[in-house]
């Protein structure tokens, strides 16, 4: 049997992607993924914030040099050694693609379309094996037209495009009033893989303390429908390579995201939930269902489930709705 898949050009010994997260942010991690037999690993993002005080950081750093002798222009403060930002990244980075023999994919986490480019590069001189851009922009002010944030994806993308030569992913919300026209100009302006979707971190109130809370939760399985949906429809219709994002907990969810079409399926929660050896779980749990259900390879089922090209999208969406509808007034329900 064979799990070997290809993701926007990079060989994988399996679909299984250990997505960005605290579990990539040692190298120990890193490891640790590696070991459990995954097929890549994107390391946790760098922040955009981190990209701007560190250039603060270097121009403190040009003026403290033009007023000091020569020697001290090696000089750097403690704070900067210490700052968990692109340098410590690209360490980390390096010294990850040297210990691992699995795809490192480094990401960047950023809002505005500057600032991204220097560090792609560096990435890919440090030895990332591709670039994903999670784009996490809420667009909060209400007077920011959808045109605007789609063209600020698709400026974003064009950017790095133009000036790394690895593969490059975009990360995407699922808020877009044409998720698939969003899709497509991504796919046109050169993107190589479309993860979807990442999860915005909703912030909670917190009713006994009368206060808001920025609270992180894992996800759910009943979240991996809407990636699914989105995955099955957009299989057989772009360039792009798909991967899927959100809800895997068991080696099932793995399965059904491949049979809609997914190229590569990530993980984070059931990585954080159960620790990052849970990996060989998935891996071996999707082996067995492919012997159970006959497959061979995992390209023999990759879409069996998608919607077929050539089909109506809207009127397939639409029959599975009004048929779901029909059943649970019929009282056929999920409990
Ligand atoms: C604690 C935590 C930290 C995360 N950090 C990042 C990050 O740095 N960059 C990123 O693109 N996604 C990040 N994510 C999102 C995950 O990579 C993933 O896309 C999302 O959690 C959905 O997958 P899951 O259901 O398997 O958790 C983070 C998720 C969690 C729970």
């Amino acid at each position: 049997m064979s799990l070997e898949t290809s993701y926007m050009g990079l060989a994988l010994r399996n679909p299984l992607v250990a997505s960005a997260s605290p579990l990539s942010q040692t190298l120990d991690g890193v490891k640790r993924l590696a070991d459990a037999g995954v097929g890549a690993v994107v390391l946790y993002s760098l922040f955009e914030e981190q990209l701007r005080r560190a250039a603060l950081e270097d121009a403190r750093l040009v003026d403290a040099g033009a007023e000091s002798f020569a020697e001290s222009l090696t000089y750097f403060p403690p704070q900067v050694e210490d700052d968990a930002g692109p340098r410590k990244y690209l360490s980390l980075l390096e010294r990850s693609v040297a210990a691992v023999d699995v795809p490192v994919i480094g990401s960047i986490n950023g809002v505005t379309p500057t600032g991204w480019v220097d560090y792609a590069r560096a990435m890919q001189d440090a030895g990332a094996a591709a670039i994903e851009l999670n784009i996490y922009y809420l667009p909060g002010d209400p007077r920011i037209s959808g045109r605007d944030v789609e063209q600020r994806h698709v400026d974003i993308l064009s950017r790095v495009k133009d000036t790394v030569s690895v593969p490059v992913a975009v990360k995407l919300s699922p808020y877009f009033s044409s998720t698939g026209e969003m899709a497509l100009r991504l796919d046109e302006a050169g993107a190589d893989a479309l993860v979807l979707f990442n999860r915005f971190l909703q912030p909670d109130i917190d009713a006994e303390t009368v206060a808001v809370v920025p609270r992180v939760t894992l996800s759910t399985p009943a979240e991996a429908r809407l990636p699914r949906t989105w995955i099955a429809l957009l299989h057989g219709r772009l360039r792009a390579s798909l991967a899927a994002t959100t809800g895997v907990e068991t080696s099932v969810d793995v399965a059904k995201y491949l049979l809609a079409g997914a190229d590569v399926v990530m993980t984070a929660t059931a990585l954080l939930r159960h620790g990052p050896e849970h990996a060989a779980v998935l891996i071996d749990g999707l082996s067995d269902w492919m012997a159970r259900k006959g497959f061979a390879a995992v390209g023999d089922l990759r879409g069996m489930l998608a919607v077929p090209p050539g089909a109506d999208e809207v009127l397939y969406e639409r029959q599975g709705y009004v048929g779901a509808l029909r059943d649970a007034n019929t009282g056929i329900y999920e409990h």
